[in-house]
């Protein structure tokens, strides 16, 4: 592996060499581990560092953090830190560890341990091998539990059969990884995923572990893949149970991969998209407004976010109306969409076929959007104007006729209000 690390940009190599440092200095031993070791031997580029330490993670992550003059927040329930650098790049440090699960479904008991310990409570495989940094071993794989053989034969396999029933967010991670690096979950893993669904395991576990793991569902590259294969193998029972996705709901979710793939090909500079937020619109379209309502307080979404999911219905519903005629006013489209986030506005544009509205949205994006005038209430002080609600008017006759073409520099819009005077 050490070929593998050498390869690693600097701003990667540069803190894995620091945290070999810190750690000699403090005579433990050092890790890095989980999804950037899976990700190494895949060849797939993987910027979250997780770095396992023998002995105090938590002493370890305030000297590292200091060593690398970065930001640290302690989690001290999990002995655990992050560690986060001038360019973001953050860093996980975690105490080596042991844990036990009270009951099923819950949060872990945690108690310090060896690598090997810390290894084998881990998930999958493929995530649980980890590599030295440390002097002589620096590069050295640590593969207890087969996890090197299982990518090169593309095998999802859990290092335990409780392991669905310890942590039941386990089985969305399982369909997560299948789809994303296009692998198998392997028979036997199958069989303890499909019998932890049967004992209604996802019902049991705090909502919000669940949202955590859906939002990176449905950020992964491919989120349909992984949402069918979650229909074949749970259902959604556990966002709703009245959600179930039909054909129609398939339709829609392939209709808006379209979308967004359009959007990011085209506008790869505007402002970021949200794309979970439109593919969960899509998964929920069945359900009432109330039922939405419910999954945002139980997920316990951000404000900006569960207004989004709740407000689309009615803003859609606006949107077909003022948008569904072949001649609308450029400043009827403007009005209408400007003031949409951006995720309703393309769900309206993978929900709603109709030709008028398809254009007047491409108008939008094309045309329309951010447009701004170029007079200020300077200027209309300067042509003689006393400042009051008069002012607010002509700026909408000037927006009005930019957004028809009539007007395009300042010079031009300068003229128009003069016009508009002596009229
Ligand atoms: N892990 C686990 N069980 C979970 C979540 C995480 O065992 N329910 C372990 C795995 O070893 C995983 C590591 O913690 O590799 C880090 O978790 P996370 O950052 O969520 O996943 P990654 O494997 O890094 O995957 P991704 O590339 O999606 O971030």
């Amino acid at each position: 592996m050490k070929e593998y690390l050498k390869k690693l940009p600097e701003e990667i190599l540069n803190p894995i060499n620091c945290a070999c440092a810190v750690a000699s200095k403090n005579n433990m031993q050092a890790y890095l581990v989980g999804g950037f070791v899976r990700d190494l031997l895949l060849g797939v580029e993987n910027l979250d560092l997780d770095i396992v330490v023998e002995g105090d993670g938590l002493r370890f992550a305030e000297d590292y953090a200091s060593a690398l003059k970065a930001r640290l927040i302690r989690h001290r329930r999990f002995v655990t830190a992050t560690v986060i650098l001038e360019d973001n790049l953050k860093i996980d440090i975690a105490t080596a560890r042991k844990e036990v699960y009270p009951h099923p479904a819950s949060l872990p008991v945690v108690t310090r341990s060896n690598l090997k310990d810390d290894l084998a409570r881990r998930d999958f495989s493929i995530n649980a091998m980890a590599v030295s940094i440390m002097g002589d071993n620096f590069g050295k794989l640590v593969d207890f539990f087969g996890g090197k053989n299982d990518l090169a034969d593309k095998k999802i396999r859990i290092l335990h059969d409780l392991s669905f029933i310890d942590d039941p967010t386990r089985i969305l991670r399982a369909v997560r990884f299948e789809k994303r690096y296009d692998f198998r979950i392997e028979p036997e893993t199958l069989k303890r995923l499909k019998a932890a669904v049967k004992l209604g395991m996802l019902e049991k576990v705090q909502p919000q572990r669940l949202r955590d793991e859906l939002i990176l569902i449905l950020k992964d590259k491919e989120p349909l893949k992984e949402i069918k294969r979650i229909q074949q193998l749970s259902g959604f029972g556990f966002i709703n149970p009245r959600l179930s996705i039909s054909k129609k709901n398939l339709e829609l979710l392939s209709s808006i991969e379209k979308e967004v793939g359009w959007f990011k090909k085209v506008y790869p500079e505007r402002r970021r998209l949200d794309t979970w937020l439109i593919y969960l619109m899509g998964l929920i379209d069945s359900l009432d407004a109330k039922k939405v309502k419910n999954i945002c307080a139980n997920f316990v979404f951000k404000r900006g976010e569960e207004s989004r999911l709740l407000s689309y219905r009615k803003l859609l519903s606006k949107l077909t109306q003022g948008l569904g005629r072949s001649s609308v006013e450029p400043t009827r489209i403007f009005h209408l969409l400007e003031p949409l986030p951006y995720e309703v506005i393309l769900f309206a544009k993978a929900k709603y076929k109709n030709q008028n509205i398809q254009k007047h949205i491409m108008d939008f994006f094309e045309i329309y959007h951010g447009m701004k005038i170029c007079v200020s209430g300077d200027d209309l002080r300067s042509l003689g104007f006393v400042p009051g609600p008069f002012y607010q008017k002509i700026f909408t006759i000037v927006l009005n006729a930019k957004l028809k073409g009539q007007v395009r520099t300042k010079d031009d819009e300068l003229l128009l209000i003069k016009k508009l005077i002596k009229g």
